[in-house]
């Protein structure tokens, strides 16, 4: 279990929440995201539980032995999205190698200058950098896939998942001390209610559960089929949700409290964590200490991350394909690398490329991922687990027999959440 949320802790706690909720109006879009988190993030999680626990396979085999012949791909589409959210991750994770050097090698006099943060700027927009360390991204979670020795880095969470909350939670009291503290808990907390009624706030917090619990590519099949028979999967399934959403709301306190401090903009985009968080650290004794303890401990998150993310295209490789494990990573891994590397050129020289509504290149990527593959894969695992797996035998799977919990989960798959589903797509595709 503490894999699977090594799993679904990552950059997607830290970076990607505080600036979607940032973009989203702070407050409103906390609850709608809570929301879907326990409406169809719970179920889903836990039906992918289920159905890895009790097939004992990868996920596209184990889509594969529910389904009629001619459906039998649909497991790729999992696996297609896992490909692109890698490519795009591997760039984020490169900024936090980065700075996890800076932090560990360079002066604590430069640490505290306050033009450290618009560096950061600088530094994304260079063609070459850059890329050099998300090329180390990915050789890392290369090495782990194919030294086999994932389960080793999963075990690592034992440690990594109470260090990194500690760590949070003690910045958090830390910024309870800074000048924005309740201006940025009004941000966060207090919700802008005329925001519900903008529908792109729902979409961006679903697709924020998707991601950030790392739902609908078959990771969590993974995840599954190595939990015990006799642990209660609906007590799994709803730890682990809420475990991560935990972490998210953690992170976002810090980065809020610290952004009405220091005057930032809230909706300043993808970057907003990276230049949020040294000014945090520069403005607090033995900053370069607790700096380089963060990024690190963002550093290993992230690589648990991109690591089920390999695992997931290596296991399908190696079955579909034949491949060898090493075959396979390498490949995938140069083809991550490959397809992230117009990500990073987005932020300097390609900026031009796509700058149509003022999205770059890498956050085209992640909206097609977040806001389009993984809701329309959610759909089909919804209909997949609500429709095609027989009601007996997916709630026996699922440990809810046929209690009231049974029906609800039940009601959930089946009716509301593709309905919910299909509504926030239709609406996206609307608004084009
Ligand atoms: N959930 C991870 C994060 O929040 C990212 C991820 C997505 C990992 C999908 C695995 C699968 O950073």
């Amino acid at each position: 279990m503490l894999a699977a949320l090594g799993s679904a802790v990552g950059l997607g706690n830290v970076w990607r929440f505080s600036y979607v909720a940032g973009e989203n109006g702070g407050g409103a879009f906390l609850l709608v995201y809570l929301l879907m988190v326990l409406l169809v993030g719970v179920p889903l999680l836990l039906g992918e539980f289920a159905l890895g626990r009790s097939t004992q396979a990868e996920s596209s085999t184990a889509i594969a032995k529910l389904l009629p012949v001619r459906w039998r791909h649909l497991g790729l589409l999992g696996v297609l999205s896992s490909v692109m959210v890698l490519a795009y991750y591997a760039v984020i994770a490169g900024w936090v190698l980065k700075y996890l050097a800076l932090y560990l090698f360079s002066s604590t006099h430069r640490l505290s200058d306050p033009g450290f943060a618009t560096a950061f700027e600088a530094h994304i927009a260079q063609p070459v950098e850059p890329l050099i360390w998300q090329l180390m991204a990915i050789l890392l979670a290369v090495a782990v896939i194919t030294r086999g020795v994932e389960k080793g880095i999963e075990r690592i969470n034992l440690v990594l998942m109470p260090t990194l909350g500690l760590l949070l939670l003690g910045l958090a009291i830390h910024s309870v001390s800074q000048p924005g503290f309740m201006q940025g808990i009004h941000f966060l907390f207090q919700p802008d209610w005329r925001v519900l009624t903008r529908p792109e706030v729902y979409l961006a917090a679903l697709g924020q559960a998707f991601f950030s619990i790392g739902l609908a590519m078959g990771v969590m099949v993974a995840y599954g089929s190595y939990l015990p028979s006799n642990q209660r999967l609906p007590g799994a399934a709803l730890s682990v949700a809420l475990g991560d959403a935990l972490f998210a709301i953690l992170a976002g306190l810090v980065v809020f409290a610290a952004v009405f401090s220091f005057g930032l903009d809230p909706a300043q985009g993808p970057g907003l964590a990276f230049v949020v968080l040294p000014e945090v650290f520069a403005n607090m004794t033995g900053g370069a200490i607790v700096g380089s303890a963060f990024f690190l401990l963002l550093a290993i998150a992230a690589m648990t991350s991109m690591v089920s993310l390999l695992e997931v295209q290596t296991a399908f490789a190696m079955k579909k394909l034949g491949w060898s494990r090493q075959r396979a990573a390498l490949v995938l891994g140069g083809l991550a690398f490959v397809l992230g590397v117009p990500a990073s050129l987005g932020f300097g020289v390609w900026s031009e490329v796509a700058s149509t509504g003022g999205r770059g290149i890498l956050d085209l990527m992640d909206l097609l991922a977040v806001e389009l593959m993984l809701p329309l894969n959610g759909l089909l695992l919804a209909l997949l687990l609500g429709w095609v797996w027989p009601g007996k035998e997916a709630l026996q799977a699922c440990d809810l027999h046929t209690g009231r919990l049974g029906q609800l989960w039940l009601f959930l798959v089946r009716y509301v959440i593709p309905l919910m589903l299909a509504m926030v797509l239709a609406s996206s595709m609307v608004s084009g």
